[in-house]
């Protein structure tokens, strides 16, 4: 057996040396190293053999495979060499010719925004946090002080899961706001976080309305929190996102969870405040609202207005990348078009 195993060796080595393509290469690959091969059949019968043969025997086979198998990857290696060095030399391979392009991903213009807003908050020391889709009346409405019938909740038409009793039926969220309550009953101040997420509007649609959409809610509850810390983290931010020479206006609005309540807008990034079709000649744009959490908000989740204060805020995402890029239609972003989408 043993003899046999060697002159095998000898025999595969000498015709190895022969061989000068690769089709031959596998033929011999298939006759020493295939299944069929007497190395790996006399592997195989091993068993039938008595206990000392068998370990001499098998020790030696294992020995030949592992060497047949690493002059089989060296001459693999010399024949690719080989071949394309000869081509070089007789011009079959011109090796100036540009490589076929491989398809490549790209993020969405959507996630890109939310990455620059997040990284914008993070670097003022926001958390990130997300929360669910499906939410309750409860967190949506009631503990944002719109309880049943409250007129403010026209403002938000809602695609409902199910109904129930005040407060427990399921809606998809209107808004990222819910968290607010959610964030304030889970922890204790200092909270200083942001929210993204997808919210859902009961709406027809159109080139600046979509059913589902985007926003980022923000939240800073504190001791000794006040408009102007809102303000200067809002100030920071619109520069951060729309260039330093932004201007950024605050007016009032109403929103029944904060009090007092802002409407936040930034010179028209098309005319710079003069006046434009985008901005419809006020030469502002609104970008968010915002304002102080409601003392009655922060008292339904055990936080003492008396001694604590906060503020926030909520903003549409695609309108950033809609006013930046000059994009004309909402709808564009989850159309899955995906001659739109290349583009970024
Ligand atoms: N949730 C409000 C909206 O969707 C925005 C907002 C958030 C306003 C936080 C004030 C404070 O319109």
């Amino acid at each position: 057996m043993l003899e046999h195993l060697k002159d095998l060796h000898a025999q595969a080595l000498e015709e190895l040396n022969r061989i000068d393509n690769p089709r031959e290469l596998e033929l011999w690959r298939v006759q020493y190293l295939g299944k069929k091969s007497s190395l790996t059949q006399s592997l195989r019968s091993l068993a039938a053999l008595p206990l000392e043969e068998r370990r001499e025997v098998g020790a030696q086979a294992n020995e030949i495979k592992t060497a047949l198998e690493s002059i089989l990857a060296e001459k693999q290696r010399l024949l690719q060499e080989t071949f394309l060095s000869s081509s070089r030399e007789s011009g079959t391979l011109d090796v100036t010719l540009p490589g076929r392009p491989l398809p490549t991903g790209r993020t969405h213009p959507t996630t890109q925004i939310l990455e620059e807003i997040c990284d914008a908050f993070k670097s003022m020391g926001f958390q990130v946090i997300e929360g669910p889709d499906v939410e309750w009346d409860y967190y949506n409405f009631e503990a944002l002080n719109m309880p049943q019938h409250h007129p403010a909740r026209d403002m938000m038409a809602t695609f409902w899961v199910d109904t129930g009793v005040s407060g427990k039926a399921r809606l998809l969220r209107t808004h990222t706001s819910p968290m607010q309550i959610r964030l304030m009953e889970k922890e204790r101040p200092p909270i200083r976080a942001i929210v993204p997420g997808r919210v859902y509007r009961y709406e027809a649609t159109d080139a600046t309305h979509e059913s589902m959409f985007y926003q980022v809610e923000g939240l800073a509850v504190d001791k000794g929190i006040t408009l102007a810390d809102l303000k200067g983290t809002l100030f920071d931010f619109c520069r951060c996102i729309f260039g330093e020479e932004r201007k950024v206006r605050f007016r009032c609005d109403y929103f029944p969870f904060v009090e007092p309540g802002v409407e936040v807008a930034i010179s028209c990034l098309a005319c710079s405040g003069t006046g434009c079709r985008l901005c419809g000649n006020s030469g502002w744009i609104e970008i968010l609202g915002a304002g102080m959490v409601h003392p009655d908000v922060l008292a339904r989740v055990d936080i003492d207005p008396g001694i604590y204060s906060g503020f926030a805020f909520g903003m549409g995402v695609e309108r950033i990348p809609m006013l930046r890029y000059g994009i004309d239609d909402i709808r564009l972003f989850y159309g899955n078009d995906l001659r739109f989408l290349r583009q970024f």
